[in-house]
Order: C-alpha cells, then sequence, then structure tokens
C-alpha cells in the first residue's frame, strides 16, 4: 500500500472501520512480528493520537515492550502486575476508565488517566498484548476493545511469530 495513511473521520467506528482495511494492508505478505507491530502502533498513533499505543510481548515470564508510539515505558512486566499483567493472567481483555482507581496500575506517564489492554493469540496461545493509553479519562469502550480485538486478530496470521520469541 501506499506510505500515506488515509485519516478516518466520523464516529470512532467508523474511524476504526477505515483504518483496519489499511493495516490488513500493511501487514499482508509481510511475516515478520516486529515489522508489523510497529507498522500498527504507528497506524493506530496516527488515527487516535493517544497518548501511548504499543506492545508488549510474552517472553518467558515476562512481557518485555515491542514496538510503540508515545512516551518511553517500563521494559518488563511481571504476570499479575499492573493492568499488562492481570491481561496475561486473565488472558482477557482490560479497559481502565480511571487508572487511578485501578489497584497495582503502573503508571508509565503520569499523563495517563485511561487504559485498554487487548491480548495477541497465535495458534491458542497468548503471545503479546496491545496496550493503549490516553489522556482522557474513559476514553475505551466496547468499540474499542471490538476493534482492537479484531486488530489483535489480525496478528494471528503472522507466519513467523515463534522466530521472534
Ligand atoms: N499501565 C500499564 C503499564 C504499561 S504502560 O501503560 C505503557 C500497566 O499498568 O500494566
Amino acid at each position: 500500500m501506499a506510505e500515506d495513511l488515509i485519516i478516518g473521520q466520523g464516529t470512532k467506528a467508523e474511524q476504526y472501520e477505515t483504518l483496519i482495511p489499511q493495516i490488513e494492508a500493511l501487514v499482508a505478505g509481510e511475516s515478520d512480528l516486529i515489522a508489523n507491530l510497529a507498522n500498527i502502533a504507528a497506524a493506530l498513533k496516527q488515527q487516535f493520537q493517544w497518548l501511548w499505543i504499543g506492545f508488549y510481548v510474552v517472553k518467558a515470564d515476562m512481557l518485555v515492550v515491542g514496538p510503540f508510539q508515545g512516551p518511553v515505558a517500563c521494559t518488563r512486566i511481571a504476570k499479575g502486575r499492573g493492568v499488562c499483567g492481570i491481561c496475561w493472567e486473565q488472558e482477557s481483555p482490560v479497559i481502565v476508565p480511571d487508572v487511578s482507581r485501578f489497584p497495582g496500575h503502573i503508571a508509565c506517564s503520569s499523563l495517563s488517566r485511561s487504559e485498554i489492554v487487548v491480548p495477541v493469540f497465535r495458534a491458542g496461545k497468548m503471545i503479546a498484548l496491545l496496550d493503549a493509553d490516553s489522556e482522557k479519562q474513559d476514553n475505551f469502550d466496547e468499540t474499542d476493545l471490538h476493534y482492537l480485538r479484531v486488530i489483535a486478530g489480525i496478528l494471528q496470521k503472522d507466519a513467523e511469530v515463534d522466530s521472534f520469541l
């Protein structure tokens, strides 16, 4: 595809609907996981301008930060720690409307007010997670959850995930 992302307008759902085919095109035919995570993070950042958007990758007994856009972030997160560690432990998404009310939230940036974390699976195994942080409270809802799961699902098709881990 062309390098220029078409920025969607309209409702949040309409913005995702414009973005997702472009993400599919970006990763189509590319089996390198880092490349695909990097472009997906960049595309989401361009569209939504969230404070932080990126991936943590499951490596042995830790989550290790992967490609992201935004301020520097903590490098490693243990299972059960913070929003990401809970997502990993439960292998299910977490929406946090107000991070100050989430026990154990890891504040990589003091500007973050709300967060969503969605697991990425391949062959039934959780291999990474997508994490988005917003400066606005209550920024993420079921619409984000639905579409970010679709995006996580695109990564399931990645052919060379194992070579990265
Ligand atoms: N807030 C996360 C840590 C990762 S950063 O937000 C990028 C957490 O509590 O796990």
